[in-house]
């Protein structure tokens, strides 16, 4: 199995999802030691935007491009090789201003191309994936908690972008955990999350308290496992094992199927 890891905190270090991400990585390299796996960090160097070139490329048969339009997809091509390549997915991405990081939009601004990641029939309107038979998990930590369901959920443009975009290239089967409520304190953001599911909605800013769909519920308290886990000052054994355990959990979600 190919696993491609794209990462996009525009923090080298102290980065929630690249930390997450890390743990995943080295659980799923753990259990399966041959398989692939490569690092797109488009957070530490996004790729370039799309230009007046590019675009006029993008719509040019590829055996009528120019030289200088073939330069101009060229970083787009490798993307684009790169995604095709990979059985699976796994992406950080922290929630910027309700969405996703401007790197990662670059980024997908590169590999979403006509005739390359979906084609488009114009007599019956159908649009079709060509990045089939993937599996696609996001790792996604936000400030506050807007986690599709509880009361801020309609704010997030962030994994339902990704779901919305993953789905259109033809990626369908989507884990996202969301890691949010940073900005509340670690023993607080502990207990609050033995009430998911149980309370109604009290205040604005008391995340979570309103009941989340069963499989929102089940990847939320994993992540706030996960990063309690991760987060925790515990020893080296203790605190494998308390991630392992979680990470086992995600790592069968992710890994099981073709
Ligand atoms: C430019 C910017 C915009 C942000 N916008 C939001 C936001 O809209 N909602 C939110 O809950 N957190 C927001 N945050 C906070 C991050 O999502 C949060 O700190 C997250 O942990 C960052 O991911 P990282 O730890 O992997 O770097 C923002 C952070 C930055 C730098």
């Amino acid at each position: 199995m190919k696993m491609l890891e794209v990462q996009s905190s525009v923090r080298p270090s102290g980065s929630i999802s690249r930390q997450l991400s890390y743990e995943f990585v080295q659980a799923w390299q753990k259990y399966h030691p041959h398989n692939d796996w490569k690092i797109r960090d488009v957070g530490i160097n996004p790729p370039p935007h799309p230009t007046a070139l590019w675009t006029q490329a993008n719509y040019t048969p590829p055996e009528m491009r120019s030289p200088e339009m073939i330069t101009a997809l060229a970083d787009s091509e490798v993307l684009i090789e790169e995604l095709l390549w990979a059985d699976r997915l796994l992406l950080g991405v922290p929630m910027y201003n309700f969405s996703v990081p401007s790197t990662l939009k670059a980024y997908i601004d590169n590999i979403v191309r006509i005739n390359r990641t979906f084609t488009f029939e114009p007599t019956t309107y159908r649009f079709t994936g060509l990045a089939t038979g993937k599996k696609a998990l996001i790792i996604t930590p936000s400030a506050g908690n807007f986690v599709v369901g509880t009361q801020l959920g309609t704010m997030n443009f962030c994994d339902t972008y990704l779901r919305s975009l993953l789905n259109f290239i033809g990626i369908e089967d989507i884990t996202v955990v969301p890691i949010p409520d940073q900005f509340i304190s670690t023993p607080i953001r502990v207990a609050q999350r033995v009430r998911i599911g149980k309370y109604p909605d009290k205040s604005s800013f008391q995340p979570c308290y309103s009941p989340l769909s069963n499989a929102s519920a089940i990847t939320y308290l994993l992540g706030q496992r996960l990063h309690s886990a991760a987060a925790d000052n515990l020893n080296d054994r203790r605190r494998d094992f308390k991630l392992s355990a979680a990470m086992r959990l995600l790592y069968c979600v992710f890994s099981c199927g073709s």
